[in-house]
């Protein structure tokens, strides 16, 4: 990958002002670091986002929407449909996120029907997969995570393929076990989830030949200031995508910075 990937998804925490402060302070912060090298991005929350995208380092930071529903208008009370993501002047979405699989108890099959959308309207769509903790025990992770990814992607042709993969890749993956998100997480163990994301890469090569190698698969769940160096020197871990380690630019530039170090000093 030419490219290393941060990201954070600020869920259902910083208000308005609180979301603007922040965008504000980690561009500042990271302004000098080289976007060929390097992509920062942030998803924050729907009410921010008319804010967010007004910021005055805008080009330093993309924007992504948590969720988005599956058609442009219609009857379906509290969706938010890509047009008004288009509107924004959004660049992603983020589709599956655990806890709107689990808690919200979203599939596969509309999970799927979100990417195929956010492909149509030109947003760039990051599918999060992941295997619970029953799955582990049960020994069935790499089936979940082939199902989640062929069930995601199901629908995208080669030719669009090649078209969402030449240059700035248009369809991202987010690996984030469900065990290993948020306050009650347990991180996965860097060779646990190297191996996991071989599993991952393996199967988008078996679904889009070739050009599966220039999918950005980032790993999540519980990233720390601890474990981020150690995962992002992995092969086959093209980025981070951070929760709580990330709410504070500060720190989050830290963990930044100590991983282009980590990746430099690596070659
Ligand atoms: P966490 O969140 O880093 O706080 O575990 C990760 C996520 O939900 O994306």
């Amino acid at each position: 990958m030419d490219k290393v990937y941060f990201g954070t998804n600020l869920k259902m925490y910083k208000n308005i002002q609180d979301t603007v402060s922040y965008l504000n302070e980690l561009t500042e912060l990271t302004k000098d670091l080289d976007r060929s090298k390097i992509e920062l991005f942030v998803i924050p929350s729907y009410t921010s986002l008319p804010d967010a995208v007004k910021i005055e380092n805008r080009s330093l930071v993309r924007l992504g929407a948590q969720n988005m529903g599956w058609e442009e208008q219609g009857q379906f009370t509290g969706e938010i449909s890509p047009l008004m993501l288009n509107e924004l002047g959004l660049d992603m979405v983020m589709i599956g996120h655990s806890e709107r699989r689990h808690v919200f108890r979203e599939t596969d099959q509309e999970e799927n029907k979100k990417v195929l959308c956010a492909i149509q309207h030109h947003l760039d769509a990051l599918l999060c997969i992941g295997e619970t903790e029953e799955e582990k025990e049960y020994g069935l992770s790499d089936e979940v995570l082939r199902t989640q990814l062929i069930a995601g992607f199901h629908g995208i042709t080669s030719a669009m393929a090649e078209q969402l993969l030449e240059g700035e890749p248009k369809i991202r993956v987010a690996y984030e076990p469900v065990w290993a998100i948020g306050v009650n997480g347990k991180p996965a163990s860097v060779e646990y989830a190297e191996e996991k994301h071989r599993v991952i890469k393996a199967c988008l090569v078996d679904l889009f030949g070739e050009l599966g190698n220039r999918i950005p698969v980032l790993y999540g769940g519980s990233v720390n200031p601890q474990n981020a160096e150690p995962l992002i020197a992995q092969d086959s871990i093209d980025g981070l995508f951070v929760g709580r380690s990330a709410w504070n630019a500060g720190p989050f530039n830290t963990l930044i910075r100590s991983c282009l170090k980590r990746l430099s000093t690596e070659g």
